[in-house]
């Protein structure tokens, strides 16, 4: 399988103990709404806090698109104990020729601090560097983001520098931290047994 048919292949369902990763639905617009309209979670976020059911809904419509063109990959969190919607998770900004992506998530506030981003993402992150066979996952966090570093830490990414007063959303200008996680990497730390890239395509030009 080449990798263009690789990312618009059906969007995974990937179980863990206590989450779920699956696809969008249409109903997901309403918590996806609740979780975005608060301003607390998206204090740190480079989009400003919704403030219509209808911007929900257009980012499943968006997805559920996106699922078809394979231009990213979002997935809805649930808690696999009672279907809970408990936030998402996506790579987009794929790379393909250098096999790269960036990796987002945003998980309801009366849900944090209980480890399921960490646990949510760790399947995610399997999920890129094994079926989709990416060599490198970036993060692009707001320094002041202590939660999101410690979750991206604790995965192994690793800090590669900050990028100045890079976002201005709602007139606040912020820095970028970007955080890197290799293949080889993950697969020393997680001790998994990966398949073969494929084979490299030509570099583009940036
Ligand atoms: C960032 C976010 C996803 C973290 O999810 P989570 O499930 O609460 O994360 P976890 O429970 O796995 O871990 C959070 C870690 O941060 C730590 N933490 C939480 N709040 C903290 C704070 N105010 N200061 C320092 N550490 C903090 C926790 O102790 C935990 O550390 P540990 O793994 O060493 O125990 C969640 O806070 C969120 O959705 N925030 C809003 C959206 C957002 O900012 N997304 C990231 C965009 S880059």
């Amino acid at each position: 399988m080449n990798p263009d048919e690789l990312y618009r292949s059906e969007p995974p369902v990937l179980e863990r103990e206590r989450v779920r990763l699956r696809p969008f639905r249409a109903e997901d617009a309403a918590p996806l709404f609740a979780i975005y309209s608060d301003r607390e979670t998206t204090r740190y976020l480079a989009r400003p806090a919704l403030t219509h059911p209808s911007q929900a809904e257009a980012i499943v419509t968006r997805a559920l698109a996106a699922y078809e063109d394979g231009s990213n990959l979002q997935l809805a969190i649930e808690r696999t104990s009672d279907g809970v919607f408990l936030g998402m998770c996506l790579l987009f900004h794929f790379h393909k020729p250098s096999a790269r992506a960036e990796i987002g998530y945003t998980l309801a506030r009366e849900h944090w601090s209980q480890g399921y981003m960490r646990e949510a993402l760790h399947a995610l992150v399997e999920h890129a560097f094994g079926t989709l066979a990416l060599n490198r996952l970036e993060a692009d966090i707001d320094p002041r983001n202590v939660p999101s570093a410690r979750v991206l830490e604790r995965l192994g990414f690793k800090p590669e520098g900050t990028l100045r007063e890079r976002w201005i959303v709602s007139g606040e200008t912020s820095d970028s931290l970007m955080y890197g996680l290799l293949r080889r990497e993950w697969a020393r730390a997680s001790r998994a047994d990966l398949p073969v890239r494929p084979a490299a395509s030509p570099r583009c030009a940036r």
